[in-house]
């Protein structure tokens, strides 16, 4: 009844469901006004220069960071789930000729296939640690499977995960076939870990409406890669390097922005949903960017510096700034990530903070099924 007045009242409706929370979470929250996230209570950008991907993804995982012997447990579980079943690898050349190395779809789609693989059955129907293991294993196969359909493409065979390594040295080592740098992997680190999770961002809250129905994990986190393959979210990680491709010199940073905006047109690697001061994200990246160094990440600051200018100019009702997209590219080139693997790169990350945010629907589920306000013809 109350339900039913509120739909005919007339209110105006939260387009985006902006600022209305539909669940309580406790994996992590996003402080937009303040300019801070935090992962339990722990703030990526404080650890990521030291902490591993597998240190981010127990936090979220299990509510604290791990000790040395978590650490090492949590790391070989991980690595041991990197092992691709044979029906998976035989599947992959398929996959791979689907579709353009490197797109999310197509990623989406071997993530799909991983769970059909894996058994994943509706996760009402099974035993939680099952369900705990399949999709702890379909978030350690995202970097193999990535990796193995950008070699596929290529007409090289792929690289299996080494148990002596990293998940984040191994995803290297998996699209190049070569044991990476220290200095690379760390950065690559430092971007996972500051990747991992984001609050409850539009791919997270659609895997958990998926997941709330029953639906197996494999569908809930290749539908999260869906959502996150938009270019509005996560897709916009590969079109800020084709952005500064296209720029080619500061002293076209301003007539090329000013052009785009005047035709309606986005700046890629600018704005939040929910952050109206800087993005912490950036901070650290334009940082670890500093120190790499180079004609492109001048290129980059030039475009963030008129960028900003340029969208608070035009647009005053709340302020704009670059995000976690502008100065990812760099980072990851650096770290040895090819272009066209960008975009995957960053549901490998958040595949962590989806995990945990599975488990905490599963805790205490209850099927999303919201209204909408119907506007169409009355009933005839
Ligand atoms: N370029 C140009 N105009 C912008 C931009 C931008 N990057 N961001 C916001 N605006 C303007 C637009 O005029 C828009 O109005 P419109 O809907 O009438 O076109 C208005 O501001 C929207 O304002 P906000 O409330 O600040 O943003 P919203 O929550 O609607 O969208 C979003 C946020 C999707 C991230 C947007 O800023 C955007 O499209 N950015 C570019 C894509 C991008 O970089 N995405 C990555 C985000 S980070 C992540 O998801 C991991």
């Amino acid at each position: 009844m109350a339900q039913s007045t509120m739909q005919r009242a007339g209110a105006a409706l939260p387009r985006g469901l902006d600022g209305v929370a539909v669940a309580e979470t406790a994996v992590s929250d996003v402080n937009g006004t303040e300019g801070f996230y935090h992962y339990r209570g722990i703030d990526p950008t404080s650890i990521a220069r030291t902490a591993t991907f597998e240190d981010a993804w127990f936090l979220l995982h299990f509510g604290r960071l791990p000790d040395s012997s978590e650490r090492a447990a949590f790391a070989d579980r991980i690595n041991a789930a990197m092992a691709m079943p044979p029906v998976l690898r035989a599947a992959l050349p398929a996959i791979a000729a689907l579709g353009p190395a490197g797109s999310m779809d197509v990623l989406r789609t071997a993530v799909s296939a991983a769970g059909v693989a894996l058994g994943c059955r509706p996760w009402t129907e099974q035993d939680a640690a099952m369900t705990e293991q399949q999709m702890i294993a379909i978030a350690a196969l995202t970097p193999v499977l990535t990796a193995a359909l950008y070699r596929l493409a290529r007409g090289l065979p792929p690289v299996d995960a080494s148990c002596d390594l990293s998940f984040a040295a191994n995803y290297l080592a998996m699209i190049s076939g070569e044991i990476p740098a220290p200095e690379r992997v760390r950065a690559l680190e430092i971007y996972l870990v500051l990747a991992a999770d984001h609050g409850f961002c539009n791919s997270t809250f659609a895997e958990r409406v998926i997941v709330s129905s029953g639906a197996d994990v494999g569908a809930a986190l290749s539908g999260a890669i869906g959502a996150l393959s938009g270019p509005l979210h996560g897709g916009a990680i590969d079109r800020v390097p084709s952005m500064l491709e296209a720029i080619g010199d500061a002293s076209r940073v301003e007539d090329w922005l000013r052009d785009r905006l005047d035709r309606g047109e986005r700046l890629m690697g600018f704005g939040h949903a929910v952050y109206r001061t800087l993005d912490p994200r950036n901070t650290l990246l334009r940082e670890v960017a500093r120190e790499i160094g180079g004609e492109r990440v001048a290129l980059a600051q030039a475009v963030e510096r008129t960028g900003v200018r340029l969208l608070n100019e035009r647009k005053t009702d709340k302020r704009r700034e670059a995000n976690v997209e502008l100065y990812a590219g760099v980072v990851l080139d650096y770290a040895g990530v090819p272009e066209e693997l960008f975009a995957c790169t960053f549901p490998i990350a958040r595949m962590a903070g989806w995990t945990a945010n599975l488990l905490e629907q599963i805790a205490n589920n209850r099927i999303y099924r919201p209204a909408a306000r119907y506007v169409g013809p009355p009933l005839r």
